[in-house]
């Protein structure tokens, strides 16, 4: 993960500058969106606007590709016209989640506006499938640099790849060993599993100001804004050097990225969030102790499958964010607001809401999940046979999963009945749909999702040249005995074009390579919705 995140090297360091000019705060401005037509004022906040254009800055520096927009003046408006060709966003989400987005698809030279349309469709759909909430952000606010929807998503990327370090962590257990030290009264091991990111950083952060004999804190808002707490975090995680105050000490280890000392004190909990947390991926000075017997070969992580799931959930905006897969729709809350996305008709008098009281907050959750399991059953008309309310609440990988599955293969469907005038859809209407398109532009066809031939990509590459011809360079794909290298090499080239071309893909490149057929339904079903949509 070090060579990875580059981006947390310290190099970063020195770009701290005290850019905030002296109209900083928040801004209003007259929006010129659809929700504004209505004459809503959206506002955004100076000091973030500043922090995130000196994060990408930063972040690109080295970019030959972004050359053209970079750097940006923090005290101007130049992201909002910087982020227009969509090359800064594409190469700021991959930053984020490594390897999303294939280099090769691109635009980057002579941009017309078609090209950048394709680029700002590549950044948008790649930011969804990494878990960012961009269903009210269109490539239209992007070209047009619409302030408030720039800024929200370029946050919503920015604090992905921060957060991405603490799952690693997480995965590997190695976050939670040192931090049993901070488990409180009845609290299990467990419970520190459920922690959201936001909630292990505090953690982290009380953990040093523990060791440091210093009080706690609450929150990285009011509770930090006279700066104590960052000063004696800052002493615990430094290599012991002199006696120095906060600036110098920051600047020693690199991270002075994301506060001023202004926002310090305004207490803005998005920039010291990001502050701490780009402070966790640096020096997280975590110990083991000695005398913990745990057995951590029983933490299994996240699966693949399991974090598309997620992804998909979260890009369509659910509340909460779902950040652990079964811990976070343990209520259900979640699922009926799938529900609501597949149509199927939720009775909100019949669901419980949090805050739940203590005493009986699972009866409360679990009513939610029998509830849930029910409309499944009766209104979706999914096959549910064993699963009940309590494998929901219990979090039962395999049972969860099958219920996930449903929810996500509708939503997919019903996007393709909506472009046929309700026409029903289901495989045999894709893979027919796929098979005649092909055939038409003189391509081989597919048995069904499980072709071995999807394995090479050659499929979804063909069928993405037959929608928008000429698309796919195939200079750049090798077709006859691929190693297992090139094969993920253009599958990777394959979900990046398809999501150029306007194809919401979810799926992952491992998920062709591997030739799992449910994924791979999606990926033909995102195109076939694509390649409706063009005539
Ligand atoms: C995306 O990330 C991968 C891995 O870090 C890198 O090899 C690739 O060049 C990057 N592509 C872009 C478009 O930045
Ligand atoms: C932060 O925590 C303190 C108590 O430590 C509390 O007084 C304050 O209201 C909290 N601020 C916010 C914004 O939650
Ligand atoms: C698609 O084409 C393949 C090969 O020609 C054939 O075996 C398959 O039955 C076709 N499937 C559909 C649904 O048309």
């Amino acid at each position: 993960t070090k060579v990875v995140h580059g981006l947390k090297s310290t190099e970063v360091a020195k770009t701290f500058k005290k850019a905030i000019n002296k109209k900083e705060g928040i801004y209003a401005v007259a929006g010129t969106s659809e929700q504004s037509s209505s004459g809503t004022q959206h506002s955004y906040s100076e000091e973030e606007k500043v922090a995130f254009v000196n994060w990408v800055n930063k972040a690109l520096e080295k970019d030959p590709d972004c050359k053209h927009v970079l750097p940006m003046d923090p005290t101007t408006n130049d992201l909002f016209t910087a982020v227009g060709d969509g090359i800064v966003l594409c190469k700021m989400i991959n930053q984020s989640v490594p390897d999303t987005i294939d280099e090769r698809t691109i635009n980057k030279k002579k941009l017309t506006p078609f090209t950048i349309q394709e680029n700002l469709n590549l950044a948008l759909n790649s930011a969804s499938a990494i878990g960012c909430h961009v269903v009210n952000i269109g490539a239209e606010d992007l070209k047009e640099g619409r302030q408030h929807l720039v800024l929200g998503l370029l946050w919503q990327v920015i604090k992905i790849g921060l957060f991405a370090d603490i799952e690693i962590s997480r995965n590997e257990g190695c976050l939670y060993i040192s931090l049993i030290a901070l488990l409180r009264d009845g609290e299990s091991l467990e419970d520190l599993m459920k922690l959201s990111p936001e909630e292990l950083l505090l953690r982290w952060a009380n953990y040093h100001l523990e060791e440091a004999g210093c009080s706690k804190i609450n929150n990285f808002s009011s509770d930090i804004k006279d700066s104590k707490a960052y000063y004696n975090i800052l002493n615990q995680v430094a290599p012991k050097g002199d006696e120095e105050g906060i600036p110098p000490i920051a600047d020693r280890l690199g991270c002075r990225q994301f506060v001023t000392a202004t926002d310090v004190v305004r207490g803005n909990p998005k920039l010291n969030l990001a502050y701490i947390a780009n402070l966790f991926n640096k020096y997280p000075a975590l110990k083991k102790p000695e005398n913990q017997d745990i057995d951590w070969s029983s933490i299994e992580g996240e699966t693949r499958e399991e974090r598309t799931f997620r992804n998909w959930m979260n890009s369509l905006g659910v509340n909460p964010r779902v950040n652990h897969l079964y811990v976070d729709i343990d209520d259900a809350l979640v699922i009926f607001q799938l529900y609501e996305k597949i149509n199927v008709p939720v009775d909100w008098d019949r669901v419980n809401k949090p805050p739940y009281s203590k005493l009986g907050s699972n009866m409360k959750k679990l009513e939610n999940c029998n509830y849930a399991v029910e409309l499944g059953k009766k209104e979706a008309k999914f096959s549910l046979v064993g699963i009940a309310g309590q494998d929901l609440n219990e979090g039962n990988r395999k049972l969860t999963q099958a219920l996930l599955w449903q929810l996500m293969r509708r939503y997919t469907l019903n996007i393709l009945e909506e472009l046929g005038d309700g026409q029903k859809v289901n495989d045999d209407t894709i893979v027919t749909w796929v098979n005649d398109t092909l055939t038409q532009a003189g391509k081989g066809t597919i048995s069904g999702f499980k072709d071995g031939s999807i394995a090479t990509s050659m499929p979804v590459l063909d069928l993405i040249d037959a929608i928008q011809p000429g698309s796919i360079r195939y200079d750049l794909i090798k077709v006859e005995d691929l190693t297992e290298e090139e094969k993920l090499n253009n599958a990777k080239y394959a979900i990046s074009m398809a999501r150029k071309i306007g194809a919401r893909v979810y799926a992952l490149p491992e998920d062709l390579v591997e030739v799992k057929p449910k994924m791979v339904m999606t990926v033909f079903a995102c195109l076939m919705a694509r390649g409706m949509k063009r005539v």
